[in-house]
């Protein structure tokens, strides 16, 4: 972008990546006032890395699987991990028993404490999940958020959230015979898609349309949306407000 200050991000996927392509495509029409600084995958196989590679952006894989293969080996849980501090502050879990609670969130940090460590050389103001699987603990939350006022994590989601959060959006919207399904772009906090909302597109489901057809409007909805939202927050208009003892986002006006 021209004499513009442009943010550096890292993306994070799963699977195909075509909302990394999205994003990718808006940096190089010069519609993102960002530097896309690395790309990384939870699994080897995931489509994304294919698409940074031919973009010449840097990749890495935290593999979940085996990190987590690991902690039943008996891996060490990194130094600056606290149990305590982490089940305090999560709300992932709701009534689960201290095993599994415990082990659910020791082999999560092996896995988050690798991301951050191969995010860190990238010194990044944020990080956009694309199409990521993983819930975030609180020990990876905390981290990424160290040291700035707003939050640095952002995620888009396949439905209308608070409606249908989880994996599924899509498929959770079509089921239940709603009219008007969309996507969510929010930040990350310690719940499960449950984060203060930064935008949100919407489509007709038509009495003719499958999930196939949902899904593909809500895709393109999705390539338009997530640009949009990284865009604010590289012009520094959004704002975490309390309102009435919820965490939103108010959008500042641009210039
Ligand atoms: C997108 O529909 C995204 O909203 C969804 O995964 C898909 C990834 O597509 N994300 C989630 O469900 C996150 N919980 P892509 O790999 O083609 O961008």
């Amino acid at each position: 972008m021209d004499g513009k200050e442009t943010i550096k991000i890292g993306v994070l996927v799963s699977g195909g990546g075509s909302n990394l392509q999205a994003i990718i495509d808006a940096v190089n029409v010069g519609a993102l006032d960002v530097e896309i600084a690395c790309v990384g995958a939870d699994n080897p196989g995931a489509g994304g890395l294919a698409r940074a590679e031919k973009a010449g952006i840097p990749t890495f894989v935290t593999d979940y699987s085996a990190l987590f293969a690991s902690r039943k080996d008996g891996a060490p849980l990194p130094g600056d991990f606290s149990l305590e501090e982490v089940a305090a502050k999560q709300s992932l879990l709701k009534d689960a028993d201290p095993e599994t609670l415990k082990a659910f969130f020791e082999k999560r940090a092996l896995a988050e404490a690798d991301l951050l460590a191969r995010l860190a050389p990238y010194k990044i103001d944020l990080l956009v999940l694309a199409g990521f699987m993983r819930v975030f603990t609180p020990y990876f939350i905390d981290g990424l958020n160290a040291g700035s006022t707003l939050p640095r994590i952002m995620n888009i989601h396949p439905a209308l959230l608070p409606a249908f959060p989880g994996t599924d959006g899509y498929g959770d919207t079509f089921r239940y015979g709603c009219k008007v399904g969309g996507c969510t772009v929010h930040f990350v906090d310690y719940g499960e898609d449950s984060g203060p909302i930064i935008g949100q597109h919407s489509f007709a489901i038509l009495p003719e349309d499958d999930l196939d057809a949902v899904k593909k409007k809500g895709l393109a909805e999705e390539w338009r949306l997530f640009p949009e939202c990284i865009q604010l927050y590289a012009e520094g208009r959004l704002n975490v407000v309390e309102r009435e003892g919820t965490r939103v986002v108010n959008v500042l006006p641009g210039e």
